[in-house]
């Protein structure tokens, strides 16, 4: 099976969240399945120079733009990678889909709007590039055009449209659907218009053969209106061939056992080698050096779904407690200011570094007592797996793929916290909970094995998304 896995993140070259884990490691995965499988990603500014020797393999211009199609290895993997170099809309400062100041790129929907008339041109041999696809791959809404595209193209291949997060839609004016020359016909409700706007994700979830999501959970709940984010009816009419593949996490990358970002290497038979990580942590983000302190780490995006209203809510009473606090994340800012500001009062107790730093989350994730992640609602989430393989005890949501990957401590073998509501009250209490527990240290030990012994590894899910390519090759073609 040749696979075009289309996306506009994969670490490690390119990353805002877990979507760029995903890129990375489940292709790699996929070539132990007999998946022969290139990646493809827009050639952001910066990137020639991480890859040590990419060829340009074909030459192609759409909508008057020239463009080349680049040729490297995903960085430290046999993965081969395809780079979309259209310098005119992706050799930038700032983010893939901001500015330097926060802000969407004004024309994002002819930057991923092209990138993926250029993957269908690819796709559909219309290149000299002489691969034959067979599904392409996408993830999404950077790449929602791609599968209404491919219908639009004779003899396309297949398409299977994953979903990472719902809440993200890519939605953009009617002008914007007449400058990007899409059939005038594709403007109904039940194509490409939502609410008069046009939505990428819309198209992607209209126009797949498949669709998944990135936790069986998540698959489940968004074909709800509470996290539907109102595509819930269309998830439901699409039901038939909606299913869900939790993701894994690369067991090397996140090793305790080798992780040179540590200032202690640690595993399941020398778990008192973790306490080292937890003086360097508070050393690092300028707290009290205490070993017997309970100590709550969190890694994230600082944006509503991640709850981190509720823990500035909560933050006052929380504070109250024999506790410490290391935040480590970047997003909204008026979050970002209102934890600033609350760490300034209370450096003993709460420390905040609004940054993006992999090393960091690393020794975070690793000298953490408990990591805290009360999604409101969370696809799939992998900070939570990153951390029950450091022994670190998740304290989450029951929500998406926290819900699928997190056992409540009540039940047997448990390995982590579940907050039931989404309240600052809940929250508090939940955390009240897991205080009691850590002064039972030998049962905390226990839950911490409990986490340790998890295996979530890419191998399950890889093995699963190759199931699910042969059985959209084996279904038969729809229009
Ligand atoms: P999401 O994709 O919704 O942000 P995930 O848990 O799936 O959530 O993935 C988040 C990824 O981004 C993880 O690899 C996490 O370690 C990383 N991450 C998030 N914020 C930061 C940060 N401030 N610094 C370093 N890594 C971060
Ligand atoms: C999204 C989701 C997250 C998921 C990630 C990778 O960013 O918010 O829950 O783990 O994609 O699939």
């Amino acid at each position: 099976m040749n696979i075009l896995f289309a996306t506009s993140e994969a670490h490690p070259l390119i990353k805002t969240g877990g979507l760029a884990d995903v890129s990375g490691h489940l292709p790699r995965a996929l070539l132990s399945n007999e998946v022969s499988i290139r990646v493809a990603i827009p050639a952001y500014r910066g990137l020639h120079s991480k890859l040590s020797s990419a060829k340009t393999i074909a030459q192609l211009n759409i909508d008057g733009k020239a463009i080349n199609v680049l040729e490297a290895f995903l960085p430290g993997t046999r993965v081969k990678l395809w780079l979309i170099d259209i310098p005119v809309l992706f050799d930038r400062p700032g983010g893939p889909y901001q500015n330097e100041h926060g802000q969407d790129w004004h024309d994002n929907a002819e930057r991923f709007g092209i990138f993926n008339k250029a993957l269908t041109a690819i796709a559909c041999g219309q290149t000299e590039i002489s691969w034959p696809v067979d599904i392409v791959h996408c993830n999404d809404w950077q790449t929602g055009l791609l599968p209404v595209l491919l219908k639009l193209t004779p003899k396309a291949p297949r398409s299977l449209f994953t979903v990472h997060n719902l809440a993200y839609q890519g939605l953009f004016s009617y002008e914007t659907f007449l400058a990007l020359g899409l059939p005038g016909d594709l403007w109904r409700y039940d194509a490409l218009e939502y609410y008069n706007q046009l939505s990428f994700m819309k198209a992607g979830l209209t126009f797949a053969d498949r669709i998944n999501t990135v936790s069986p959970q998540y698959a489940e709940e968004i074909k709800t209106p509470e996290f539907g984010c109102g595509l819930d009816s269309l998830l439901r009419h699409r039901s038939g061939v909606l299913s869900g593949i939790l993701n894994g996490i690369d067991d090397k990358e996140w090793n305790p056992g080798q992780d040179t970002n540590l200032e202690s290497k640690f595993n399941k038979q020398s778990l008192s080698k973790k306490l080292p990580n937890k003086l360097a942590l508070q050393k690092l983000f300028g707290l009290p050096q205490r070993e017997d302190v309970f100590f709550l780490v969190m890694v994230s995006r600082l944006t509503g779904q991640k709850g981190v209203d509720l823990i500035v809510k909560a933050l006052p009473h929380l504070l109250e407690m024999p506790l410490q606090i290391a935040l480590l994340g970047t997003g909204d800012r008026d979050i970002e200011a209102q934890l600033l500001e609350i760490a300034g009062n209370r450096p003993d107790k709460l420390s905040v570094k609004i940054a993006y730093n992999e090393s960091w989350a690393h020794l975070l994730i690793a000298g953490g007592d408990a990591f805290l992640m009360p999604s409101r609602f969370e696809p799939c989430g992998l900070t939570q797996m990153y951390s029950m393989r450091y022994g670190t005890i998740p304290i989450v949501r029951n929500v998406g793929g926290l819900a699928d990957t997190v056992t409540n401590i009540e039940e047997t073998e448990g390995t982590g916290l579940i907050i039931h509501e989404n309240t600052a009250d809940e929250l508090l209490n939940t955390i009240r909970k897991a205080l009691t527990l850590y002064a039972d240290r030998q049962t905390w030990k226990t839950i911490q094995l409990n986490c340790m012994r998890q295996d979530f590894s890419w191998k399950k899910s890889a093995a699963e998304y190759a199931k699910l390519y042969s059985a959209i090759l084996d279904s038969p073609q729809t229009d």
